[in-house]
């Protein structure tokens, strides 16, 4: 659980005309900026974002919701995902559920990741300028059929000779911030002495990798020579983990959606070079095996994945392992396919020999995880003795206990079950695979309330365009506002309770982030209240006092009518009798002193 205040701060930190800016194209018009909706076809724009009220709304299809909102809706991550990619951006660390870490720690360890943050920028942009005074670097890159214009989409680079070029680049060469962010290396002496810094790229080609937003969060560096190793990379540090990470998502989001589905192949070269040959919808995995993290991130852009391998040994141990982070991730609305590329071949190589449109017929042919699947399992072993099927489907097991229950599964059963003369149900019963859960049922739908409407819409409308009102709600409000009775109470009490809880930095955004995890109840007016002009706050606040007083008034209005017949003592009638009419006496004052408003 991510505590409620965190996300108050996030939202207050982050602007969502950046966050919506960085994927949709917006125009200033008026308060708000203006663009094309994302989230559905349009040729003139109906979609704003309000920077004073930091939310989107779509006026065309409805869309709406805040910073976190709109990255998980356009992104596909989870909200976790969502508040830790925005945390990152503005240098917050997201604190674990059983967070023991004093506040004071927690904004150091901030202030380190955001001096992370920037020196890898800085460093990035210094490989790029001299990448172009380095001829050699220039040359090389055109020599591997690269042109200047794809070097920048990718914010290629070159990092010079030299023990300690970037000391010309930052203030505090000594900085912790550099060694952290793997830019340096510290060398410590035999005896422990002394300690050396140097900076760890020098004389290669720089690749930045790029996280989802397009920080610079690590870097690959390839020799020019034959020297060794081919490619450096940056260690794995709070931002940077390799089994999180691929390269070239960034630069390729756009074009995967265009093609409709993504290429990952395994090396930066390949991405850079298929984006030059006309398939920019390609990523590589860092050096490292694909995870189960990977092929989930990779699932929330696009439902169609092909990885490619080099048709060497190590690619045909780097598919069987990409095979197995798949498995948990398969499911029926989802194609991933595995291309092969013949021997001594990686993408990139296979397309300055044969060209593009061989490699789009390889891509065209790349066989379907099933097949893939079913080929691993029964190439080493022979069919036609009883030992060799049994062995066969020894090997499947594994393979089909780690996909959930689907369609594509049971196609997968029966094939199986075909070539190792056995039928699903033995295979099913042998594997111990589980049911499919066809009749798992979900959590009822929460019984509807009904909308709310007169006052109590009034009310609840103002607490949550202006969240920080409620901390002008006492107790005896919240207990007035049982007059509304059942339901609507409890709901106007519910909210007055969340918004309170934000405390003086509630937001309108912050609170309808809060409510939407909830439940969906408050989205229409939420909606309606993010498409209107923003209300005034001191006029809601005089409205909202004096509503809150009639409330009182009646409530104790209606209590004195009923004094008499409640049964209580001649004495106890009495006491209570001048308590309600001093209170009343008390409101009647505060009204005098102030301006009156008018109800709906
Ligand atoms: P390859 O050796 O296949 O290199 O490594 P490549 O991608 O074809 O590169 P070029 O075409 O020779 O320039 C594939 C990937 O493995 C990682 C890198 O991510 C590389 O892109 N790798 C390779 C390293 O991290 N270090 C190395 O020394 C070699
Ligand atoms: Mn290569």
């Amino acid at each position: 659980m991510i505590p409620q205040s965190f996300i108050t701060d996030l939202l207050n930190r982050v602007d969502i005309v950046d966050v919506v800016g960085r994927y949709v194209q917006l125009k200033k018009g008026g308060a708000n900026y203006m663009g094309l909706c994302p989230f559905h076809n349009e040729k003139s724009p109906s979609f704003t974002v309000s920077p004073t009220k930091q939310f989107y709304h779509c006026f065309g299809c409805g869309a709406h919701g805040t910073a976190i909102g709109f990255l998980i809706e356009y992104s596909g991550m989870g909200f976790v995902d969502a508040v830790k990619d925005l945390s990152q951006s503005v240098g917050m660390i997201v604190p674990e559920a059983d967070d023991r870490i004093p506040p004071a720690q927690r904004a150091a360890q901030q202030a380190q990741s955001l001096a992370m943050t920037d020196a890898l920028n800085q460093a990035c942009d210094f490989y790029r300028a001299q990448l172009r005074t380095a001829p050699a670097a220039v040359a090389y890159l055109k020599g591997r059929g690269l042109t200047g214009e794809v070097a920048a989409r990718f914010g290629m680079g070159y990092a010079p000779s030299g023990w300690d070029s970037l000391r010309s680049v930052f203030n505090d060469y000594d900085a912790l911030a550099l060694v952290e962010s793997g830019l340096v290396i510290d060398k410590v002496d035999e005896d422990g002495g002394n300690k050396k810094r140097y900076d760890r790229f020098r004389e290669r080609i720089m690749f930045p990798i790029r996280n989802s937003k397009g920080q610079v969060i690590g870097f690959g560096g390839r020799v020019m020579d034959g020297g060794e190793p081919k490619y450096l990379n940056s260690p794995e540090t709070p931002l940077f983990q390799k089994g999180l990470e691929l390269y070239g998502l960034f630069e390729a989001r756009q074009a995967i959606r265009d093609a409709g589905y993504v290429l990952v192949t395994e090396g930066y070269m390949d991405v850079v070079a298929l984006a030059q040959l006309g398939f920019p919808q390609a990523v590589a995995t860092l050096g490292t095996a694909c995870t189960s993290t990977h092929v989930q991130k990779l699932l929330r852009q696009t439902d169609n994945v092909i990885f490619s391998f080099d048709g060497d040994k190590a690619g045909r141990r780097a598919a069987r392992r990409a095979l197995e982070a798949c498995l948990p991730q398969v499911s029926d609305s989802k194609t991933i396919k595995f291309l092969f590329l013949p021997q001594e071949h990686d993408p990139d190589s296979y397309v300055r020999e044969f060209g593009a449109d061989a490699f789009a017929r390889e891509i065209d042919e790349a066989i379907p995880l099933s097949q893939f699947l079913l080929r691993e399992v029964t190439t080493e072993h022979d069919l036609d003795t009883p030992e060799g099927r049994a062995h066969v489907q020894f090997d499947a097991k594994p393979l089909l206990q780690a996909m959930a229950p689907s369609a594509l599964r049971l196609q997968i059963v029966r094939g199986l079950a075909n070539l190792t003369a056995s039928t699903p149900a033995e295979i099913e019963g042998l594997f111990e695979l589980s049911k499919p859960v066809s009749v798992a049922r979900k959590a009822p739908p929460r019984q509807g309330r009904p909308e709310p409407v007169g006052l109590e819409l009034q009310i609840t409308r103002m607490l949550i365009s202006h969240p920080t009102l409620s901390l002008t709600l006492d107790a005896t409000a919240t207990k007035a506002f049982e007059s509304f009775g059942g339901e609507q109470a409890e709901r106007l009490c519910q909210l007055v309770a969340q918004a309170q809880a934000l405390g003086e930095n509630a937001t309108f955004a912050a609170l309808s982030q809060g409510l939407k995890e909830g439940s969906s109840e408050f989205d229409r007016l939420i909606s309606e209240i993010a498409s209107e002009p923003e209300s005034d706050i001191d006029q809601d606040r005089v409205w909202l006092t004096s509503a809150v007083r009639q409330i009182k008034m009646d409530v104790l209005k209606q209590e004195l009518n009923q004094l008499f017949s409640s049964g209580l003592t001649p004495d106890q009638v009495s006491a209570r009798y001048r308590e309600i009419t001093a209170q009343q006496d008390l409101l009647s004052r505060e009204a005098a002193n102030e301006t009156p408003a008018k109800f709906a």
